[in-house]
């Protein structure tokens, strides 16, 4: 259920490395399937999982995954772009080694990525990129590393976004993370029961249907249309969605779909823009069918 950030530069290091990749198999419903984990983990050097599907919305179990990777001896590295933004995140608690996210998927300005990593580790690696800003000294003949988190950040820093991203999380933080999560429960539940009940068969919900383990991240298929048609009546209802393969290529291939239409709530939703949605499907519905 990885994004593409997740699975390509895996790949990368298979080409550079000889790395051998496993995946860990999906469940019917759209969850992580942990049955045969421990076996998937032995001799793994490194768990690399979504806390959170961009497609599914599947929130998976961060804190046991992180528990069987060091179990195995492996190092767990937490894809947190979808969580972070949706929920509270305590790295202690998960037990993470690392964890990733993106500001401009949390109210935040675009181009800017963030890595939070065990001080530890990120001691012992070497940087991954030379430039200014990052030594301590550098003389003709070498050089030595800046103090973290300095050893990571060479070059100019792009200082504008993160001074923006500091005032969005001082604006989700002032929310809480916590009313945050509640409030998209609320409007994930709200939302399913309206799409099922007023679309029945002619709707395929992705994902878990049990409300404490997904998030608000709605992709879904409609009658036989194609997303990318339903995608365009609902935009001229003045309702956003995105359409296409949400770079999750290998989880479309599973759910044998080209793409899907993908309705995400967020703080700023709420009831009316789930009634919204599902009158432009029945717009969609109306266009499309043959008189
Ligand atoms: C789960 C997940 N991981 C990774 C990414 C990639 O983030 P970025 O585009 O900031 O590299 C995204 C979104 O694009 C995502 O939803």
């Amino acid at each position: 259920m990885e994004h593409h950030a997740n699975i390509v530069p895996w790949h990368m290091l298979v080409a550079e490395r000889g790395i051998v990749l496993r995946y860990i198999p999906i469940t019917p419903d759209g969850q992580l399937d942990l049955s045969n984990l421990d076996a998937l983990l032995t001799d793994a050097k490194v768990l690399s999982f979504t806390s959170m599907s961009n497609v599914l919305g599947t929130i998976n179990p961060s804190k046991f995954l992180c528990a069987a990777a060091h179990r195995a001896g492996a190092i767990a590295i937490v894809d947190g772009c979808q969580s972070v933004p949706h929920m509270a995140t305590d790295v202690q608690d998960m037990g993470a080694d690392f964890l990733v996210f993106s500001s401009h998927k949390m109210c935040g300005p675009s181009g800017l990525g963030l890595l939070w990593g065990r001080q530890q580790l990120l001691d012992a690696m070497p940087p991954f990129m030379g430039g200014g800003n990052m030594i301590a000294d550098v003389r003709l003949d070498g050089f030595t590393c800046a103090e973290l988190p300095a050893k990571y950040e060479a070059g100019t820093p792009p200082i504008t976004e993160a001074i923006g991203l500091g005032a969005a999380v001082a604006y989700l933080s002032k929310i809480g993370m916590n009313n945050i999560r509640a409030h998209e429960i609320d409007l994930a539940t709200y939302t399913m029961n309206q799409l099922t009940q007023r679309f029945g068969q002619d709707i395929v919900i992705h994902g878990p249907t049990n409300i404490e383990v997904r998030g608000a991240t709605h992709s879904f298929a409609f009658k036989d249309l194609h997303p990318h048609d339903v995608s365009q009546v609902l935009d001229q209802n003045n309702v956003c969605v995105r359409a296409g393969h949400h770079c999750a290529k290998p989880l479309m291939r599973l759910l044998g779909a080209n793409a899907t239409v993908r309705a995400s709530f967020y703080l700023y939703n709420n009831h009316q823009d789930a009634d919204a949605l599902c009158d432009a499907l029945e717009q969609a519905s109306e266009f499309f069918s043959p008189s």
